[in-house]
């Protein structure tokens, strides 16, 4: 192309731009001359193809082309909104703008990531087991016999003969024995199951943290207390443990476990139902039978186990009144506790 046919392009352009009506014809002329196709960028590209002496007065030809055809189009109205700017109306600066959606951990998640952290750094690794377990792992290894209540048909969701959906996380214990040699420190987070009816303070489908320490030195329930006071000062910022008697059949002695209420500190709430005390988690000593049934000597070894509900600690920490909205998806809720 000769400077004078690019001279009689540029009029060509111009003249287009001049003519152009509406929105649309401007833009098809500002794709077709400026666009990233357009003839103008081709030209430049072509730059390379003339002759070196005549490069740069080409070069200045052409770029003035570029300018010229760009402010035709912008004063033709090319990119609305940029030529409307200044002179915007109705515009209330204050709204709040569009604001991008933000992903948070659920607050059983956070539960549970929470209770490994804390746990981790007592030397707690965190071990797995499957939702649909056997009959032995799940009671008969728990010292848990076939007249027990547990093993119900009204209480356990019972697939088979001899498969169930777990009934609690402390089958757990038991994979762990089996597989490891002791000493064994691990939790055990997971989702459980039970024949219960939903209701504000229950649902067939909750999630549990299991505890299991064993070792071959002597491991007595203070060393549990003081576990558990760590953990429950850590996790909801009061140390106060206290023990109450109880009975499971695969611990011995076996203890319910209360923390003192993280709102009043002991004093009585609505919280802790006025006794100043929240109920926690099951624990006690490893029965010496469960080590029979995991093949353990319980002559050499001893060892405690707890366990504790986790929709329940999310429900303390969180001030949830219903269990049921931890199962809901409502962002308004979920949003609350992000
Ligand atoms: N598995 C018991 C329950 O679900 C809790 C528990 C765990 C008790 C470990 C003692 C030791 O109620």
């Amino acid at each position: 192309m000769t400077l004078a046919e690019l001279e009689e392009g540029k009029k060509i352009s111009l003249a287009e731009i001049a003519a152009a009506e509406g929105a649309d014809a401007v833009e098809a002329l500002r794709v077709k001359y400026v666009g990233r196709n357009g003839s103008i960028p081709a030209l430049i590209k072509a730059m390379k193809d003339v002759p070196k002496e005549e490069r740069p007065a080409f070069g200045k030809a052409v770029q003035a082309w570029k300018k010229e055809v760009e402010d035709a189009l912008a004063a033709k109205g090319a990119g609305a909104s940029k030529a409307a700017s200044g002179k915007v109306e109705n515009v209330d600066v204050t709204r709040p703008g569009i604001w991008p959606e933000l992903g948070a951990a659920h607050p059983i998640s956070k539960v549970i990531a929470e209770s490994a952290r804390i746990f981790s750094r007592l030397g707690f690794t965190v071990a797995d087991g499957p939702d649909i377990e056997n009959p032995f792992n799940n009671f008969t290894a728990l010292n848990t016999p076939p007249h027990h209540p547990s093993q119900d048909r009204s209480d356990t969701f019972w697939l088979a003969a001899d498969a169930l959906l777990r009934t609690q996380t402390s089958p757990v214990q038991i994979r762990t024995m089996m597989q490891n040699k002791p000493p064994v420190r691990v939790i055990c987070p997971g989702r459980t199951y039970r024949r219960d009816t939903t209701d504000a303070t229950h649902s067939a489908n909750f999630h549990q943290i299991e505890g299991l320490y064993v070792d071959v030195k002597p491991v007595s329930l203070a060393d549990l207390k003081s576990v558990l006071s760590y953990f429950a000062k850590e996790m909801m910022g009061d140390g106060g443990v206290r023990f109450r008697p109880h009975f499971f059949p695969f611990t011995e002695p076996s203890v319910e476990v209360d923390f003192r209420c993280h709102v009043c500190k002991g004093a009585g709430c609505k919280v802790c139902k006025q006794s100043g005390w929240i109920e926690i988690a099951g624990a006690g000593m490893v029965d010496p039978r469960v080590f029979g049934h995991v093949g353990w000597n319980p002559e050499e070894v001893s060892g405690y186990a707890f366990g504790f509900g986790v929709e329940r600690i999310a429900m303390i920490k969180y001030g949830i009144p219903d269990i049921r909205w931890l199962y809901e998806n409502d962002l308004r809720f979920l949003a609350q506790t992000a």
